[in-house]
């Protein structure tokens, strides 16, 4: 029988456990962690994964703070806002949601964020550290895919992992992950060649490239775990359905555990950026 990674359920225990957590963290130091999030824009999508995250911030007894900024803003303005959350105390991580509107640049803003600060994992302190190996912030959606692995796997070691698209956000960091657990890792995506041929040799196909249900049966091998991270809107009949990047209808029977879209991967990111904020707090008041 395949196992169905049910990422709801886990994510409320994630986030269970950081509400015990930050409740003795208040405790103890007088605050809530804080959670600051920023919001350029107003991008549709963007829109519900802030409101997504700003709720999931409040049931884990983290303080959160929203800035939402006109989509015409200036780099200057965003900047002087960063650098007022780097000092502000009460923060202790911030979000800037991506994409930005193309007339402000991403890698500067992301490149501002201090360090201890930044629970998205992406400042290059943060890539390098987690690329050497070292305790890093980690990027959200990674996490939460090894945390899934882990549901089914008692061990990660020497399994070969194939990583489907190559991003900042998920690709690259989720193959570093995977290394980091002794994992041999391929990382496969638009320009490679035979790419069905590499993912049917995989044990562990973790997919990440925002194509809806590209993956199919005969790209699995029997017995391998699915991770899809795909959240794709498909019109179907009128109405609107999220589809993932694997076909999961067909490669269900195929896989020894998978995880469904809706709810597999979505809800592991929001629970682990809660639980990024709060060790990001924790280790800020250490
Ligand atoms: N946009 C899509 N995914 C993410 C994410 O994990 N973090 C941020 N900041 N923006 C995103």
């Amino acid at each position: 029988m395949t196992r169905i990674i049910d990422g709801k359920q886990l994510a409320a225990q994630v986030v269970d456990d950081v509400a015990t957590e930050a409740k003795l963290f208040l405790d103890k130091h007088g605050v809530k962690p804080g959670l600051a999030v920023v919001l350029v824009g107003e991008d549709p999508a963007s829109q519900v994964y802030v409101r997504n995250k700003i709720k999931r911030a409040e049931e884990s007894g983290l303080n959160s703070i929203e800035h939402k900024l006109p989509a015409d803003i200036d780099q200057n303005t965003l900047d002087q806002l960063i650098d007022q959350l780097n000092q502000d105390p009460a923060v202790h991580g911030i979000l800037v949601q991506l994409p930005l509107p193309d007339h402000l640049d991403e890698n500067a803003v992301i490149n501002s964020i201090l360090p201890a600060k930044d629970v998205d994992g992406f400042h290059p302190v943060n890539v390098g550290l987690l690329s050497s190996g070292q305790d890093a912030m980690v990027p959200c959606t990674p996490l939460g895919c090894l945390i899934m692995l882990r549901q089914v796997m008692d061990d990660l070691t020497g399994k070969h992992a194939v990583v489907v698209g190559r991003s900042n956000i998920v690709g690259k960091p989720m193959a570093a992950l995977l290394l980091r657990e002794n994992c041999t890792v391929t990382t496969v995506h638009s320009r490679t060649q035979n790419i069905e041929q590499i993912c049917s040799e995989a044990d562990i196909l973790v997919v990440a490239v925002g194509s809806p249900e590209m993956v199919k049966a005969d790209w699995v091998k029997p017995g391998a775990v699915v991770i899809d991270v795909g959240i794709n809107s498909v019109e179907h009949d009128g109405a609107y359905k999220l589809k993932g990047d694997v076909d999961y209808q067909a490669v269900a029977p195929v896989a020894s555990a998978i995880t469904p879209v809706p709810g597999g991967v979505g809800p592991m990111t929001i629970a682990c950026l809660m639980k990024n904020t709060l060790t990001a707090a924790t280790q800020q008041l250490s």
